[in-house]
């Protein structure tokens, strides 16, 4: 297993791999790595020969500084688990600060066309630039052919590919698939810091996202949200942050339903102190 903690050796490296013509495929991390990580993963290393994971909390995401303080930084667990996926094949990228951003830890200002200005982007102030300034300095030092990212941060997902348009960017940026515990609740680093009996409360969302799918069938956007606001408002563990219908595309709130569009619920949910978003396909 090669780890490299400066991008200077890191480029040098991979220099080299490219020299043989090989494909390197990045998966993007803030370690504290799971299931769902290790099926992004999996799909990186079927599709290239050599596989990059960067494992950074990337502080200037945060908006909020408990957050970044309380996110679990658990890096010799996270080696042993790509260890385990892939005996040594993986490439480690785990960098301090300083050498991502040259000593200059801020972020850069986007236009993401407005994608950024509702759900996350409307709730976490200048988190979307953060992710969008780490991104693509990552996607500059690594130079993948894809890099890959998991649908359940589907609105990160869609600014990241057009940050990468917009700054035309020769990576391919490939959506995976919600990884789900088995009792529904989507994967995320956030889940370690559950106590066990918001644990236990936490699969009510996804339930929660699948019976507003089936009432979306049938009833308007407005009904739907205003049903998943009452499930939340008699719940005695979770506090719902936002729910919201949107065009999968634009990520523009939906007023009146189209046949022509593609629909997608999104929402945000305190589980005491964490925060857990999770969204679903509409149809
Ligand atoms: O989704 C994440 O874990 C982060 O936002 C990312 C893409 C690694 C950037 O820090």
């Amino acid at each position: 297993m090669k780890i490299f903690h400066f991008k200077k050796e890191l480029s040098e490296y991979l220099k080299a791999i490219k020299n043989e013509d090989r494909s390197v495929g990045l998966v993007p991390t803030m370690g504290a790595l799971h299931d769902g990580h290790q099926s992004l993963v999996e799909k990186a290393m079927s599709d290239n020969d050599e596989v990059v994971v960067s494992i950074f909390v990337n502080p200037t995401q945060f908006n909020n500084k408990e957050d970044l303080i309380k996110y679990p930084r658990t890096l010799d667990r996270d080696v042993d688990f790509l260890k385990n996926i892939s005996g040594n094949k993986i490439i480690i990228y785990a960098p301090s600060p300083e050498d991502v951003y040259d000593g200059n830890v801020a972020s850069k200002n986007f236009n993401f066309k407005g994608l950024d200005s509702v759900m996350e982007g409307a709730f976490r102030p200048g988190h979307f630039d953060g992710v969008g300034t780490v991104v693509k300095r990552l996607l500059e030092i690594v130079k993948p052919n894809k890099a890959y990212f998991g649908e359940k941060d589907f609105q990160q997902l869609a600014i990241i590919k057009k940050m990468v348009e917009i700054h035309n960017l020769p990576s391919k940026i490939i959506g995976c698939d919600i990884y789900r515990a088995e009792d529904g609740l989507a994967m995320s680093s956030r889940n370690e810091r559950l106590k066990p009996k918001y644990r236990e409360a936490a699969p009510f969302i996804y339930k929660t996202l699948k019976s507003a799918k089936q009432k979306f069938g049938t009833k308007s956007a407005n009904k739907v949200s205003e049903w998943v606001k009452k499930q939340f408002k008699s719940h005695p563990l979770l506090e719902l942050e936002y729910f919201t219908i949107a065009d999968d595309k634009t990520l523009k709130p939906v007023n009146r339903k189209s046949n022509k569009k593609n629909y997608r619920a999104f929402i945000a949910v305190y589980a005491g102190d964490v925060r857990l978003i999770d969204n679903i396909a509409l149809n």
